[in-house]
């Protein structure tokens, strides 16, 4: 029988969705639904663990019924996922001792600024290529440790399992059996020594982890696990985080090429190949992918909001109804000064500040729901150009071209901004899912049908956006970002 498709779970932050690529590599049917998220104390953000499987097992009953499929007509999974969200389990019942701490989370903040202080940040930073912070799981899983009753001592004794989101649904598909992550979830940790490819001993004693409730590393491809669906058993022969997936997606395989996924947040990640490259400008070393044993690594600058404060505007402010209308609004602002720095989870690369707060500057009353769009709109490209900024000073390297994925791809008002304020064309793909599309592509590599050198030409460009605007335009632009960034990082030291 000849198996039609691979289905890529794409479990996000704000949306479980699931998508069915043929064997040309090109989405036939996609099914998404948007999670939830709880926040229930000042900087908390809670996720239900069981919540999120049923979801996004949800979507794929859902697209096997659009293909009109039956289970055995899925070749393979790949799974792509929001990175270092914590869950641990109790290994007998299957159930998750806490809420998933998700990786907006920043309770553990003051504990990570101590160590960010210390003399410890060079060596864990060294190991992991990572900064002491609240956005990895290390802290968190110190936390459901040290909290929940019980627990630590659950944990000595075997009992209790750790896990990303990758990690939590392969336990779960795989009927509780498979306890395991990918390397690059694994890379996302600060357990984690990037450089020898182990659990490090020496950051499991510092926060105080139990190696016993560890996951099982595996590659990014190959036979990495089974779900067992109704009477079938469908292979899972693909895993990354979800911006290496979109890495990959955006068949970024050769040393420095790079992209930038708009999603929840913003990630722009360069491949450095089999380097490892420290940066002097706070952007965080990180596994790229591990494929029959061959690792490449990548430089990431991570913004933690983008997306999401598109949704805000939606969900809390109610200025649109969906994200398609922000384009819209943004074009239709009057001149003004309005600049917004959206630090609701604190502030990520190159800053690492999580005591920030979200900012607004330049209010008079002529600014209305508009401005206010454009300006969150705009908050979007400012960020990224920092990314940029940082990582052109590491790699000494210009940027010539920005390739970009995720939702907010669609929006043009934002990309010919973006292509603006960075003063280098914008190039958007036809397909904006590369982060499932990544997680296919390493499933689809296990069944042979296809190799990185025919993956590499499969990328089609839909729209290049080329700079607009004066030099003077785009520096008095920034300069107002910029001000308005060191306003907000004082705030957060008073
Ligand atoms: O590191 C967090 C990241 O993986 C979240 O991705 O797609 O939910 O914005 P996303």
């Amino acid at each position: 029988m000849i198996k039609k498709w691979i289905v890529a779970f794409d479990q996000g932050t704000t949306s479980s969705r699931a998508l069915a690529f043929d064997m040309e590599g090109h989405v036939v049917a996609k099914r998404q639904i948007e999670t939830e998220l709880d926040y229930p104390h000042f900087g908390r953000v809670e996720q239900s663990p069981e919540f999120i499987w049923q979801q996004q097992l949800a979507v794929f009953e859902l697209l096997l019924r659009d293909l009109q499929a039956q289970p055995h007509d899925i070749a393979a999974i790949g799974i792509s996922n929001q990175r270092e969200t914590t869950v641990i389990w109790d290994k007998k019942t299957g159930q998750a001792i806490y809420p998933a701490i998700s990786w907006q989370d920043t309770r553990t903040q003051a504990d990570c600024q101590k160590i960010r202080n210390s003399q410890d940040a060079s060596w864990i930073c060294d190991k992991t290529g990572l900064l002491p912070d609240a956005y990895f799981s290390a802290s968190k899983v110190k936390w459901i440790l040290d909290n929940v009753e019980g627990a630590r001592e659950q944990a000595q004794r075997g009992e209790l399992a750790f896990g990303t989101i990758d990690s939590w649904l392969v336990w779960n598909m795989s009927g509780q059996k498979t306890h395991i992550t990918d390397i690059t979830n694994a890379s996302r940790t600060m357990l984690y020594d990037i450089h020898r490819q182990v659990w490090d001993s020496d950051l499991l004693a510092y926060f105080d982890i139990p190696a016993e409730i560890l996951p099982q590393v595996v590659d990014c491809s190959g036979e990495l696990a089974i779900f067992e669906y109704q009477n079938s058993q469908i292979p899972i022969c693909g895993i990354a985080g979800d911006q290496q997936a979109a890495l990959f997606g955006q068949t970024c395989f050769h040393p420095g090429m790079a992209k930038n996924t708009y999603g929840t947040g913003c990630f722009l990640l360069m491949n450095t190949g089999k380097k490892i490259i420290r940066s002097h400008n706070q952007l965080l070393s990180t596994v790229a992918w591990r494929i029959n044993g061959d690792i490449q690594y990548a430089l990431e600058g991570s913004v933690f909001v983008a997306g999401s404060a598109v949704q805000w505007m939606r969900d809390a402010l109610h200025f649109i109804d969906n994200a398609a209308e922000s384009e819209a609004l943004a074009q239709n602002a009057e001149e003004s000064e309005l600049v917004i720095v959206p630090a609701f989870s604190g502030l990520g690369a190159p800053y690492w500040q999580g005591r920030a707060k979200g900012a607004v500057f330049g209010m008079d009353f002529s600014t209305g729901q508009a401005e206010f769009c454009r300006a969150v709109l705009q908050s979007l490209a400012f960020q990224t150009a920092d990314l940029i900024d940082a990582m052109c000073s590491d790699t000494g390297e210009p940027f010539v071209k920005l390739n970009v994925d995720g939702g907010a791809c669609a929006n043009g008002y934002l990309m010919q901004y973006q292509a603006d304020i960075l003063n280098c064309p914008v190039d958007v793909p036809l397909e904006h899912e590369l982060t499932a599309t990544g997680a296919a592509y390493l499933a689809g590599l296990h069944l042979k049908w296809w190799d990185m050198q025919t993956l590499a030409q499969k990328r089609e460009i839909a729209h290049l956006y080329q700079p607009q605007i004066t030099p003077i335009e785009r520096q008095k632009a920034l300069e107002k970002w910029q001000r308005a960034v060191k306003c907000t990082l004082a705030w957060a030291d008073d």
